[in-house]
């Protein structure tokens, strides 16, 4: 448990993803241009590593950019890759203070070469920190994560009876990292949209109606306690359940 962690917070989630959706919307209701809520949504996520940090919270994984978006207007697509290269050299010194190590989840080869070189050096200078893995998913997409990594499998020689779904999970982009446990989507859409499609078999997923931008920590606070009513039982039954099973 981390040190600031408050108290009802004993038991936190040990790895929460995030859709980060709604910047568009929160721009459009201040009459503001879609960037403007980019920037902000960026400016927000600063915010939420920082809680991530402080709650305790081990692995946190991000959609910032996904395999659909590049069909978004150039200008846009322009715009977010500038915003995250920004953000790459801005903001790897403080997140490395606070013990933050940066990961990829995508194809990085898509991605122009400026942006792969501070992706890489930022990977590369947090790669010993361990207090939050902070995964960004840029240019991801939940099936071509997992056809890739059946392509990997296949060239490696992996006989058929050999696969199991511990061989798939080490050959996807978050080989290592344990499977989320709670998603969180803002903004209202109730959908899952390509993401961590095999990592979230069994994640509990929270939807919010709060556009990402004004998604603070108060509200982190209380997805977390949400999450600490459900019970999860990955497809089986919970301990309570087998010892009334049990006791007829
Ligand atoms: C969804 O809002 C948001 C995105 C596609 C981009 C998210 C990017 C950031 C928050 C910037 C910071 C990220 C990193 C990794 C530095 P939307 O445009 O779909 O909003 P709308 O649905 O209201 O139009």
């Amino acid at each position: 448990m981390s040190k600031n962690q408050p108290e009802e917070l004993k038991s936190v989630p040990q790895h929460i993803a995030i859709i980060m959706d709604g910047n568009g919307r929160w721009a459009r209701a201040r009459l503001l241009p879609r960037m403007a809520g980019h920037r902000a949504g960026a400016e927000n996520l600063r915010r939420i590593i920082k809680a991530c940090v402080e709650f305790g919270i081990r692995y946190l994984t991000i959609y910032a950019f996904s395999t659909e978006n590049w069909s978004r207007p150039k200008d846009e697509v322009a715009g977010l890759m500038n915003i995250f290269a920004d953000l790459l050299e801005k903001e790897v010194p403080e997140l490395h203070a606070e013990g933050v190590q940066i990961r990829h989840l995508g194809k990085i080869e898509d991605l122009n070469p400026a942006l792969q070189k501070k992706l890489l050096n930022a990977i590369d200078f947090t790669k010993e920190n361990d207090r939050l893995v902070l995964c960004i998913a840029i240019n991801y997409g939940g099936r071509d994560e997992i056809v890739q990594a059946v392509k990997e499998i296949i060239s490696e020689g992996i006989p058929a009876d050999a696969i199991t779904p511990q061989v798939i999970a080490d050959h996807l982009f978050t080989a290592g990292i344990p499977d989320p446990d709670l998603i969180i989507r803002t903004s209202g859409e109730v959908r899952t949209s390509n993401y961590l499609v095999w990592q979230s078999a069994y994640s509990e997923w929270l939807f919010t109606g709060t556009l990402w931008p004004d998604f603070d920590k108060e509200n982190l606070r209380k997805a977390i306690l949400e999450y600490n009513t459900r019970t999860r039982k990955f497809g089986g039954r919970t301990s309570e359940e087998k010892k009334e099973a049990y006791n007829g």
